[in-house]
């Protein structure tokens, strides 16, 4: 490195430059005065160096005595070892130390609203209020790092594979379907409004119709939805598109990339293929359409042997075309009190669940609420099914199919943390595959696309698309890591014929979808090849990589629960000439 300011970085000096003179600069990270030696460490962007001033050094010395915390320095110095008793293992520079012959203040500060070191315990509010100061902190520049790395690793194998990075427009069309829109009013055709886009969908199959062949985009997308913990309204997705191409070419290139972004950022080896599981598979067995398979706690239908029960609770749920299931929390008897359960009870509840029924597997007896309701050989038959042992606890829950799985599939995670499984450096890569293609919405009292409405229903249930909607299926794969949907896509309808029957299926007349996506149906005549595609959550991949689970922490400029950036205080008003030349008048509404 060698630039008019400076000709090395803090961080990475060490033993092999003693006696070098070095120009370095960066901030005043902390300053302690020993009387009569000063000692300061400064930190850039690579981190951090011990500097040292004897008071002998009058001039410097009286400059240094004026730094506080922050302020910006140039150095020149001498790269010195350190005393043997004041060697640092924690610091990688920890070795050495830059005696300064000249410094200069190159910036004063006031002092930060945080503290700016990893462990800073400041209100989230304040940190992101002054989040350049938070990104100072030596744990977000190594995140800065990794979404760097990880992009760039992502660019050179598409690169290799063939693909071209294509940027598509954010000004685009509003669309009806999916979350909803973030909306651009048009100065020019007052009245009409661009839609910010949900993701690049459209544009990246109409590139596969331009014979673009093979797109990726790492790309902006605007959602305007609630936000959890790994949701933004405004994310990147590392966003791709094939042509000729079948599920299983898709699936092989997407998993050889997440291998080898794992390898090379976290050093960890994935196991190719990784395993594949249906989604019917994943609801039954784990209520989930984004199973965790690090651990087993899998869901038992209990159905066939207590649909004729005493016990109307559940007898009644399997006769009104419901079910009955069970988790077998193996040992978990010593682990979770009377009070434990009831609180579990509660955690199901909240997932609409009317009850828990639970049973505590001893040698000989058991006790449970539901001991009175259920004969010895249902009892026989539930601990063979289960595979009951000394010491378990087996929790049930009886209701329509939807609430069963939803239900246990959460509690069975809630289960994972009362157990304080240990779960650490457990990545359970897989993907979960055959998507219904629709499912009922009954707010909009019609069936909505599951993934979008240009993924192509399985060819086997193509015969249903006008009689069972139900029972089509979708050509559609989520990749799913750790309980997390890390990222999705599906082979697409390229014949127009297919998509005006799936328009319909989602209740759009003709005359609707063609305005709606009249584009789209008009391209599909010019010859489409076969295609298909997926995008993945590069902010849930770096959650990933860096082991955070909240996703502002993996974005530069993140928002809160309520869509603000609260450094810029956006969103903010507009200024009434602003409004009278896009034609807006705010009402009260
Ligand atoms: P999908 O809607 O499944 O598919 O999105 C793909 C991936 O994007 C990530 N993601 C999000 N990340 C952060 N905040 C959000 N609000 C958010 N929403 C989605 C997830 C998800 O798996 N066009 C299709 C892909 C395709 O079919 O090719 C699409 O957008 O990691
Ligand atoms: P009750 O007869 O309502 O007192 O319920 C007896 C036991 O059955 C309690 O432990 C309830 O938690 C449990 N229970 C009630 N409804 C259900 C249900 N739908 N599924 C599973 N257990 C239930």
């Amino acid at each position: 490195m060698n630039t008019f300011y400076r000709n090395s970085l803090c961080g990475e000096l060490n033993a092999s430059n003693v006696s070098e003179t070095v120009r370095i600069c960066g901030w005043a990270d902390n300053r302690r005065n020993l009387g009569g030696v000063l000692f300061i460490d400064l930190r850039d962007r690579s981190g951090k160096v011990q500097l040292v001033v004897n008071e002998e050094n009058q001039e410097v010395f009286a400059t240094a005595e004026r730094v506080r915390n922050e302020f910006v320095l140039a150095v020149t110095g001498t790269v010195k070892h350190r005393d043997q008793q004041n060697v640092n293992k924690a610091l990688k520079t920890g070795e050495i130390e830059i005696e300064i012959s000249e410094i200069k203040i190159l910036d004063t500060a006031a002092t930060p609203p945080i503290y700016i070191e990893d462990n800073d315990q400041s209100n989230e509010a304040v940190r992101l209020k002054y989040r350049y100061l938070d990104l100072r902190k030596p744990k977000y520049q190594k995140m800065l790092r990794t979404r760097h790395q990880t992009a760039s690793i992502v660019r050179n194998f598409l690169d290799e594979k063939g693909f071209l990075e294509i940027e598509t427009p954010v000004l685009a069309r509003p669309t009806p379907e999916g979350a909803r829109d973030f909306l651009v009013p048009s100065r020019v055709q007052k009245g009409k409004f661009f839609g910010l886009p949900q993701s690049p969908q459209l544009y990246k199959q109409i590139l596969m119709i331009s014979g673009v062949d093979r797109y990726y985009q790492v790309a902006k997308c605007f959602r305007d939805e609630d936000l959890r913990q790994d949701r933004q309204p405004e994310f990147t997705q590392i966003d791709m598109e094939m042509s000729f191409i079948d599920k299983d070419d898709i699936i092989a290139i997407s998993e050889e990339m997440i291998a080898r972004v794992m390898k090379e950022v976290k050093g960890i080896d994935i196991t190719l293929p990784m395993p594949r599981m249906t989604y019917q598979e994943a609801m039954d067995q784990y209520g989930s359409d984004k199973p965790d398979t690090r651990f087993d706690l899998k869901l038992i239908d209990l159905s066939d042997i207590l649909r004729d029960s005493e016990f109307k609770v559940f007898s009644g749920a399997v006769k009104k075309g419901g079910s009955v299931r069970a988790i077998n929390a193996k040992g978990a008897q010593e682990k979770l009190s009377k009070k434990a359960i009831k609180n579990l009870e509660k955690y199901a509840q909240i997932y609409k669940a009317k009850g828990l029924a639970w049973i505590d597997v001893s040698d000989g007896e058991m006790k449970s609420p539901i001991l009175k309701f259920i004969s010895e050989a249902e009892k026989e038959a539930i601990f063979e099914k289960t595979n009951a042992e000394a010491g378990d606890l087996i929790f049930i829950i009886a209701d329509s199919n939807e609430i069963v799985c939803t239900a246990l599939g959460q509690l069975r995670l809630e289960l994972s943390r009362k157990l304080e499984l240990d779960l650490t450096d457990m990545y359970n890569f897989l993907w979960v595959t055959d998507f219904p293609l629709l499912e009922y919405d009954p707010e909009a009292g019609r069936y909505t696309a599951k993934h979008h409405p240009f993924t192509a229903p399985l060819t086997e249930d193509l015969e249903y698309l006008e009689t069972d909607l139900e029972k089509v299926r979708a050509d559609a794969y989520d990749m799913v890591i750790n309980g997390v949907e890390l990222g999705g896509g599906s082979l697409r309808i390229h014949n127009q014929d297919i998509q005006e029957r799936v328009f319909k299926a989602l209740g759009f007349s003709t005359e609707s979808a063609w305005e709606q996506f009249g584009f789209l149906l008009e391209a599909l005549k010019y010859g489409t090849p076969p295609h298909g595609g997926l995008a993945f959550g590069l902010d849930r991949l770096i959650m990933l990589l860096t082991d955070y689970d909240n996703i502002r922490d993996v974005i530069a400029f993140p928002k809160t629960q309520n869509h603000s950036c609260l450094m810029m205080s956006a969103p903010a008003e507009a200024s009434l000439d602003q409004l009278i030349d896009l034609g807006i008048s705010l009402d009260e509404l």
